[in-house]
Order: structure tokens, then sequence, then C-alpha cells
């Protein structure tokens, strides 16, 4: 068997895959079946903004004394120390019970909450934090930069909070991602993730009712965060990890043909079960054997547009009959 190890943000894992935030990885218990199963690294399930906000929220609107502004960041202050404590637990019990590396994952909206509690989850012995970062643009008057902004701001203050290796989580909808990587990277990520895949939103025109969208991924959803991950490899100046799509073993080679220092995955391991992570590291092997490298290192980033003798062709955006041979 060739040596599959991977180094992550300064991380060593014993294999690139690393089952990615999801419910699979939300309780002690499927932590453990995850690392059981073979898996390199578990980023945990995401703690939400939200989730401390609407504990605080309790609070606030039970008390009449908490009219003043001070007095409700003090509770919200409380709050955090409050509702997350599970977080920490989770945390504990995993650095103790298995041996790979524990990401925790915080969803960041703004960048408010997280600076003393990003303290708690170092203390706890988290190997790295994960920011699951999503702002949706719902303003008008609201502009491309200032979003951006508030993605630099979070990064640059959690980074100044914590000495742990920080990966950033973004979807892939910015206008120029090479520059929002970079200035990701500036302020501090040692890692992106690409991409995240959001919650979807379907309408259930029987009831006339919203109605949650497909969960899970399917494998042709692999071109963009492949794409991305082959036109950013050796330019951003930090690791990138690879996510959505990846559903075999043909996925995770691509992945890291393209660049990708870890592959994360999910819907996979819901469709196919965690078995799915043994069957993936036996097709990386067999395929690496076949071609006789003995490391990753020996192909990642082969496929780059870095190492690509025809960059132009990964940049092609329109289809033209007399290069792509379809119309
Ligand atoms: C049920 C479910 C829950 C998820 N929860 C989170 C989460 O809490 N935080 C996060 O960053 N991503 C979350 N994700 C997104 C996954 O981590 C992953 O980025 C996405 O599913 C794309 O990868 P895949 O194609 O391998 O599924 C969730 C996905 C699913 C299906």
């Amino acid at each position: 068997m060739p040596d599959i190890s991977t180094k992550y943000m300064g991380l060593n894992l014993k294999n690139p895959l690393v089952v990615s935030s999801s419910s699979l990885t939300q309780k002690l218990e499927g932590v453990k079946k995850c690392a059981d199963a073979g898996a390199g690294a578990v980023v945990l399930k995401s703690l939400f903004e939200e989730q401390i906000e609407a504990e605080t929220k309790v609070i606030e609107d039970g008390s009449d004394m908490l009219v003043h502004p001070e007095a409700i960041d003090y509770v919200r202050q409380m709050g955090m120390r409050i509702g997350p404590n599970e977080y920490i637990d989770l945390i504990e019990g995993a650095k103790k019970e298995v041996d790979i590396p524990i990401i925790a994952s915080l969803n960041c909206i703004t960048d408010r909450w997280w600076l003393d509690y990003a303290k708690e989850i170092e203390r706890a012995g988290a190997d790295a934090v994960e920011l699951n970062i999503a702002i949706m643009p719902r303003s008008r008057g609201v502009t491309p930069g200032d979003i951006e902004k508030r993605y630099i701001r979070i990064v640059h203050n959690i980074r100044s909070s914590i000495e742990l290796p920080i990966a950033v989580k973004i979807g892939p909808y910015f206008t120029v991602l090479p520059d929002i990587a970079g200035r990701l990277r500036e302020a501090g990520a040692d890692a992106i993730v690409l991409f995240n895949r959001f919650y979807q939103l379907d309408i259930d025109i029987e009831n006339l009712k919203l109605k949650p969208g497909y969960r899970f991924s399917n494998p042709q959803e692999i071109y963009t965060p492949l794409r991305w991950m082959a036109l950013l490899y050796d330019k951003v100046g930090c690791d990138l990890a690879a996510s959505t799509g990846v559903h075999d073993g043909a996925g995770v080679i691509k992945m890291i043909l393209a660049g990708a220092d870890a592959v994360q995955v999910c819907s996979t391991l819901y469709l196919n079960g965690l078995e799915q992570i043994s069957v993936m590291l036996e097709e990386l092997g067999r395929w690496m054997d076949k071609r006789g490298f003995s490391s990753l290192s020996d192909f990642r980033g082969a496929m780059s547009k870095a190492e690509s003798s025809q960059p132009e062709y990964y940049e092609r955006l329109q289809y033209i009959k007399a290069l792509v041979g379809i119309e």
C-alpha cells in the first residue's frame, strides 16, 4: 500500500479523507464511528450563531430588567457560555476517544460572538477550527465589497484571538474567487475549503409551501470545486481542501491531482454508509500503485493550472464546437 498520509494546516492526517461538518459528526458516537471507519480527520457539526442568539433572546424577552443595551450584551456573553457547553464536551470527549485530528466548526455571520468562545475551543483541545462563513446578500444597498469585508473581519478577529490552525469554508458565489481567497489567507486562514454546499430551497406546488430541497450532492457537482481547486492550487499561499461532489475514489484522485491537501466527504457517506471511506481509500491506493506513485505529493497538483502547458483551458467558460467537440 502506498503512503497516503497528508499534512493539512500543519496537522498530520493518516489519509486525505476528512468527514465534513454534518450530522454525522454532531455526537461523540458519530465521531467515533467515522474514526473507526478510517477517516483521516473529522470536522464537527457547526455550532451556529443563531443557536446562541436564540438562547440569549429567551433571556432578553423574559426580563424587564434587561432593557439597557449593555445589559443585553452582558446576557449575550453569558449565553455564549451557557449554550455551547455541550459543544465543548463534544470536543473534549472526541479528543479522549479517538486519535485522529478533531476540527471544530463555527458558523459565522457576524464577528461579534466567537472571540471568547474560540479560545474555549482551543482550551478544550480541538486541533483546528473551521469557520463556516455564509452571508446571504439580500439587500440592494449592500455591495460585494461590504460583504467581503465582513468575511475578512471575521477571520482577522478570530485569528488574533487563537493560535489554532484556521480553515475557512466558503461557498462558490464570489465574483473574483482568487482575490477573496488571497485576502482570507492574508487575514490569517491556514486553509480554504472549496466549497460549502448550502441548504437548498424548494416549493411544494400542491400545498403552496416552501420545503427543503434534496439534501445531498450528486457526483456531477464535483466540477465547480474541481475547476477552482485546479485554478487556485499554488496561488493562494495556504492549504486547500475540497468539498462538494466527491462520491468515490476517482473523485478523491481528481481533487488531489487538481491540488487538494485534503478531501472532505459527506453526501456519499449518507448515501453509501461509512464503509465508503475504505472503498475510496482502496481505490486511491490501487490507482497510485498502478501509476507507480508512492506518496500523494508525487501527483498533488499535477493537473492544476499552475502545472499545465495549456493554462487557458482551465478558464474556458463557453462551449465552442471546434475546441470541445460538442455544442
Ligand atoms: C445533513 C447535512 C448537514 C450539514 N451541516 C453542515 C454544517 O453544520 N456545517 C457545514 O459547514 N456544512 C454542513 N453541511 C455541508 C457539508 O459539510 C458539505 O460541505 C456539503 O454537503 C458538500 O459536500 P458533499 O458533496 O460531500 O456532501 C451539511 C450537509 C448535509 C448534507
